[in-house]
């Protein structure tokens, strides 16, 4: 039966100039390269400059997208930003892109569910598609996570950097079967009784400052593998596909031991595992994307190759989205 599909036209990612070693951390903090790396698999990770924002880092990769996929701005029915660090409380940071993109047509908004911020933004955009919404959609994950570090926690702050990366769906008629392009499977979970494992203590309505991000590592940690496994291998279900079907999986980038755990659970070897974590550190809701646009510019991906991203943070909130390229 003939079905639409939310096909990915093109990607593109942005890093900011500045990259920061784990050595820098050694020289105020009681840490090391050695622990950083064999903990997580960070070496280095991206800082935006004084002066440069989210929405800067956003419209940068939206531009490259843009530009990979052959669509025009005037041909984006909607832009959908995944970020958890705005540059202010209001407007979203999807209409400040749709502004410095010169989109006047179509509508624009942010999501906000943390490192899972790109799967649910992929999965609400691919929603607008399939309910007839918007026919072409950008869709950004974009991150400062350097703007809510707390500089005296080795805890958390050397593991987070900033970045975007961005993907364009457009509408394609389609076979209906699961050799089709485009997303083939959804799974979104939260779960709000854990906050207190990752939040940030500060917000408008409780504070009026920004806060600091505070993190329960290792709790986090140990749901991290199980859920993401479940999540992709639910997303996988509702595909019609299974792990033996998988030619990449595409992670959140926050740790490679997490990484390898979940693809291990998952029956995936690693030679299918797009890993990045160690150039860019956890970015939050830019992860996947920066990741998949990485490793598309690698070549790494053929055209018909079935791939999984799967995504656990604050909230907590997790999901995966299985396509095919
Ligand atoms: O993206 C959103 C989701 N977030 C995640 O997925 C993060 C999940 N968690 C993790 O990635 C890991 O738990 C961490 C990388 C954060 C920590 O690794 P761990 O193996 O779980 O270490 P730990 O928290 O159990 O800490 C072990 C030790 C502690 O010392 P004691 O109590 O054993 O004496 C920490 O104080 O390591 C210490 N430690 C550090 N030592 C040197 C913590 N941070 C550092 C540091 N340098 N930067």
């Amino acid at each position: 039966m003939s079905t639409i599909r939310a096909v990915i036209r093109g990607c593109g990612h942005y890093l900011p100039e500045r990259v920061v070693p784990n050595a820098e951390f050694a020289a105020t903090l009681d840490t090391s390269d050695d622990w950083i790396v064999s903990r997580s698999g960070i070496e280095r990770r991206h800082f935006a400059a004084e002066g440069e924002y989210t929405s800067d880092l956003a419209t940068h990769a939206a531009r490259r997208a843009l530009d990979s996929s052959g669509i025009t701005p005037d041909q984006i029915d909607a832009v959908v930003v995944a970020t958890s660090t705005p540059d202010f409380t209001f407007p979203a940071v999807a209409t400040q892109v749709q502004a410095a993109l010169g989109i006047r047509q179509g509508f624009a908004f942010d999501i906000q569910a943390v490192c899972a911020g790109f799967v649910f933004a992929l999965a609400n955009a691919n929603g607008l598609i399939l309910g007839g919404q918007a026919k072409r959609v950008l869709v950004i994950g974009a991150e400062t996570f350097s703007r809510i570090m707390d500089w005296t926690d080795r805890g958390t702050c050397v593991l987070f950097g900033d970045g975007a990366g961005a993907v364009v769906l457009e509408a394609v008629e389609s076979d209906g079967t699961s050799d089709d392009r485009g997303i083939l499977g959804v799974d979104l979970n939260s779960d709000g009784q854990y906050r207190e494992l990752l939040y940030v203590d500060g917000g408008v309505s409780r504070s009026g400052t920004a806060g600091v991000l505070k993190m329960q590592g290792r709790e986090v940690f140990r749901h991290a593998v199980e859920k993401l496994a479940q999540t992709a291998t639910t997303a996988l279900d509702r595909a019609g596909l299974g792990a033996g079907d998988v030619d990449w999986v595409v992670p959140h980038q926050a740790n490679l031991r997490i990484i390898r755990g979940t693809a291990q659970k998952l029956g995936v070897p690693m030679e299918k595992v797009v890993v990045t974590v160690q150039d860019h550190g956890n970015t939050s809701a830019a992860s996947i994307p920066l990741a998949l646009s990485v490793a598309a510019a690698r070549g790494q991906f053929q055209p018909g190759d079935c791939i999984v991203t799967e995504a656990i943070g604050g909230g907590l909130s997790w999901g995966a989205v299985v396509l095919r390229w």
